[in-house]
């Protein structure tokens, strides 16, 4: 038998197959998520999220610095435990849990880029990420409009406390256009939008919904979300976030997307997030512990096929884990 073309050839030995090795995962690419609750001296335990914990603004800002010193670029804070209300109106108090920790984690931290998630679901009485309306059809429905003052209003209170990218994640109509114009008009150019351009109403978000407790009293989030049989729709909703200024888009969950991932970042060329979700961790983390599964392996694949697909950046539980095995294969080297 002759063959001039034998792929097999290299991947023979480790060292050949690192050297062609087309997609590579590396520490600047990773934005770890992360908790934070009232309180002083808090670390307790998400039971869906094992390994993760709510964080007081004191306790986060030393995870975040740690973080940081394991040469990590970035942070993206989630609120939780506030009082609840019909608008959701602690999302936007300078003392609220997520501005104390910024200005915590930017004392602590300072060269560490901290982003942080606009949305009131985790502050609203019905767990609904914009403010009711009246019913149609016996049906409340999701206001649009009213709703972007009020995420204006939270973006301009995380800019004052230290944010450098706000990342807006109701996906409402206009969102990112009218949080522009609030950081704008409060003379804050410099602080960006990480806009969640292309979020799915999906089953994988269950454990974090846990973590935060923002799962909808009523009803689901579908009336704003997007359906996960489209990606057409997904084009354009990319197109106007970047039309609003969005400064680098998002595609979430990342997995079951990736044809999206790799649409987006062909056709539009932009800055490009990925976000692994609670759902992606948790089923992975719970097939390990089963012993049905290596999670060390899984990971690393899953993220690499993430980046692979045209993820500039990844935002993954995993970002700990994965820094320090990647510190580790270099050592080896
Ligand atoms: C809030 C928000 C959600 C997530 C990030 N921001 C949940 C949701 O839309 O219900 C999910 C993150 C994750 O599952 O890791 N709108």
């Amino acid at each position: 038998m002759r063959m001039n073309a034998r792929p097999r050839r290299l991947r023979e030995r480790g060292g050949l197959r690192a050297l062609v090795r087309e997609t590579r995962l590396d520490r600047d690419q990773l934005v770890m998520p992360l908790v934070v609750r009232p309180g002083r001296r808090v670390r307790a335990p998400i039971g869906a999220l094992p390994g993760h914990m709510q964080w007081s603004p004191d306790t986060l800002a030393e995870e975040a610095r740690a973080v940081g010193a394991m040469g990590i670029p970035a942070v993206l804070l989630f609120g939780t435990g506030e009082r609840k209300d019909a608008r959701g109106s602690r999302a936007w108090a300078a003392s609220g849990a997520v501005q104390q920790a910024l200005r915590a984690v930017k004392r602590a931290a300072p060269e560490l880029v901290v982003m942080t998630d606009v949305c009131l679901c985790a502050y609203t009485s019905h767990g609904h990420c914009g403010v009711l309306g009246a019913r149609r059809a016996g049906v409340a429905r999701i206001e649009n409009d009213a709703t972007l003052e009020l995420l204006a209003r939270v973006a301009r209170s995380h800019a004052a406390a230290g944010a450098d990218l706000v990342a807006p994640s109701g996906m409402m109509d206009g969102a990112v256009g009218e949080i522009r114009a609030a950081l704008d008009g409060a003379g804050r150019q410099d602080v960006g939008i990480m806009s969640y351009a292309v979020k799915y109403d999906s089953a994988f978000y269950g454990p974090f919904r846990e973590a935060v407790d923002s799962a909808p009293a009523f009803g689901d989030r579908r009336t704003y979300q997007m359906d996960h049989g489209n990606s057409d729709e997904a084009l354009r909703e990319a197109r106007l976030d970047l039309h609003e200024g969005a400064d680098i888009l998002m595609v979430k969950p990342a997995l079951a997307y990736l044809d999206v991932v790799r649409r987006l970042k062909t056709e539009l060329g932009a800055p490009l997030a990925a976000y692994s979700v609670s759902g992606e961790y948790a089923m992975v983390k719970a097939a390990a512990a089963r012993g049905w599964l290596d999670e060390r392996a899984a990971r690393e694949e899953m993220l690499t096929a993430i980046v692979r697909a045209g993820a500039d950046l990844v935002i993954t539980y995993w970002a700990k884990d994965l820094a320090r095995d990647l510190a580790a294969r270099s050592r080896i080297r």
